[in-house]
């Protein structure tokens, strides 16, 4: 499948039309933006781990009875897949506290909590992805109360997925940020990425994080917390 137009440029990604209307390409870039693209950078290397990683852990997570957007990977930037329309929203489980929820409540991170919590922030730069709950959602009209819930279900079963599969690499799954979309027949699939840009990943031992946090905080050895993942995941020497 070749690419034509590109149809859209975001933070992460590009998108690209492909000859079936159903389908497009995304390409993972390796720019790196923060604090709604207040803060610029790259990450070298960034793209083509985060498409591996993504597809990863979609292929397991239909197998697993998520359904997603991927189809199929093309190269190591470049997967095809599913044209959606992405639901305007954020969709954050929390398992430990940290990053703004901590700041928030003014609770320090780490904090391991009994259930994981979920949370939803309208996707919008321009007014900083505000908190909202299903209520805002349903009357701002981004999704129905029907496709709320389907959200919410397969949500937490990406977070029953993805913590064990963390935690078998000695990995804690902190928080994450879901993406969802709607196909041509109106089927809502998981979307975006997995990957150390939207999730919060620590080392089970010495807590040390392996995600972009270290870019957001100027941590540094970025480009090694990625790899790290990915070798942690088995998809890297
Ligand atoms: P937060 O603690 O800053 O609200 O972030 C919660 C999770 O969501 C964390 O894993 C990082 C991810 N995230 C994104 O993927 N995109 C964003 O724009 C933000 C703010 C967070």
């Amino acid at each position: 499948m070749e690419k034509r137009e590109q149809l859209y440029e975001g933070k992460a990604k590009k998108v690209f039309a492909t000859d079936d209307p159903n389908l497009v390409i995304v390409s993972y870039k390796d720019d790196a933006t923060a604090f709604d693209g207040l803060k610029k950078g790259t990450i070298t290397g960034k793209g083509s781990i985060n498409n591996r990683m993504t597809n990863f852990l979609m292929k397991k997570l239909e197998a697993a009875g998520v359904p997603t957007h991927l189809v199929e990977e093309l190269s190591d930037r470049d997967t095809l897949v599913k044209k959606v329309s992405i639901v305007p929203l954020e969709v954050i489980i929390r398992n430990v506290s940290a990053g703004s929820f901590s700041k928030k409540y003014g609770v320090p991170e780490g904090i391991v909590f009994d259930a994981p919590t979920i949370e939803f922030s309208y996707k919008n730069d321009d007014l900083h992805d505000p908190l909202l709950n299903a209520y805002h959602a349903v009357a701002l009209k981004l999704a129905t109360w029907e496709e709320i819930e389907l959200i919410k279900k397969y949500a937490f079963a990406v977070n029953d997925f993805l913590k064990a599969e963390m935690l078998a690499c000695g990995v804690t799954l902190v928080d994450f940020k879901l993406e969802f979309g709607k196909t041509a027949e109106g089927q809502i699939v998981l979307a975006d990425e997995i990957s150390p840009d939207t999730c919060r990943f620590w080392d089970v031992k010495t807590n040390e994080k392996l995600d972009k946090d270290r870019f957001r905080r100027d941590l540094g050895n970025v480009e090694g917390a990625y790899h790290e993942m990915m070798k942690r995941l088995g998809l890297a020497e």
